[in-house]
């Protein structure tokens, strides 16, 4: 649907809707200077996930890991939430029953004030003890390696859900019941190919929930979706509200 046309629909649906469900992606952070993963700028450009973002190359060399994460959290440290992170706060406030479901690590939806959320893949800013598994917060810029657990002294990994490993099972639950009874499904700049978060176009418009989404470009879900609204989270979401 062209995008003149799809804003006022997506408005009326959000003014009337009791209960809005939001997905974001990499997408949402861009406009506050995080790099995505994907495309020309992409994170993953001169790097291969499977070096970093799995559990097998952490065994095999935590501290090539860790230089990468410290590498990512001295760069998000210095960036700060956008009009879009700022605008679902807003909606937030204003819908009856909402729920924010994100993939992004890097905290900029509870540093805008969002607080009924699902961070899926985990928060840059936790710390997880490999051995006795205890999460802590840690805004430590640079982390000194390899940075050890403050209650039993193991090796701490981030506290981020990497390839090859499972959500946690009741922000799942959550995710999957806030898609599955939302009126209106908001899915802001996320590729659409990384899985559960994939399906989730799929599973609201099962239910029936009208489902909108942003981005700068087409993506697989954007043939499923009710409204694709082309341009920039941090212009086109605020403007919806
Ligand atoms: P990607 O990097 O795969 O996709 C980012 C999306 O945002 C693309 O579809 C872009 O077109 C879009 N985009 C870029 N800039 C935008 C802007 N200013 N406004 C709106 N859209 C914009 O990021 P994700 O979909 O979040 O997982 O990736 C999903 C997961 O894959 C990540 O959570 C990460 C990665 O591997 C883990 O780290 C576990």
């Amino acid at each position: 649907m062209e995008r003149s046309a799809g804003i006022p629909a997506v408005k009326a649906r959000l003014a009337g809707a009791r209960a809005v469900t939001v997905l974001t992606g990499a997408g949402i952070s861009a406009d506050s200077g995080v790099p995505t993963f994907r495309g020309a700028e992409g994170l993953w450009r001169n790097h291969r996930a499977e070096d970093l973002a799995t559990p097998e190359a952490f065994a095999r060399d935590p501290r090539l890991v860790w230089e990468w994460y410290n590498w990512r959290r001295e760069l998000i440290a210095t960036k700060i939430p956008n009009a879009a992170h700022h605008a679902l706060v807003e909606l937030e406030r204003r819908v009856e029953r909402f729920w924010l479901i994100t993939q992004n690590v890097d905290g900029l939806h509870p540093d805008a004030g969002s607080r009924k959320l699902s961070e899926i893949h985990g928060n840059i800013w936790k710390v997880r003890c490999t051995q006795c598994g205890q999460v802590h917060a840690n805004r430590e810029v640079p982390l000194p390696l390899l940075p050890r657990c403050p209650a039993c002294d193991e090796l701490l990994r981030p506290h981020i859900v990497w390839f090859g490993e499972s959500l946690d099972p009741d922000d799942l639950d959550r995710s999957v019941a806030a898609v599955g009874s939302c009126e209106v499904l908001l899915i802001i700049g996320t590729s659409g190919i990384v899985y559960p978060a994939a399906s989730f176009a799929s599973l609201a418009r099962q239910a029936g929930a009208f489902v909108v989404e942003i981005n700068l470009d087409p993506t697989p879900n954007s043939p499923v979706v009710d409204v694709a609204l082309g341009g920039r989270a941090a212009e086109v979401v605020p403007g919806l509200l």
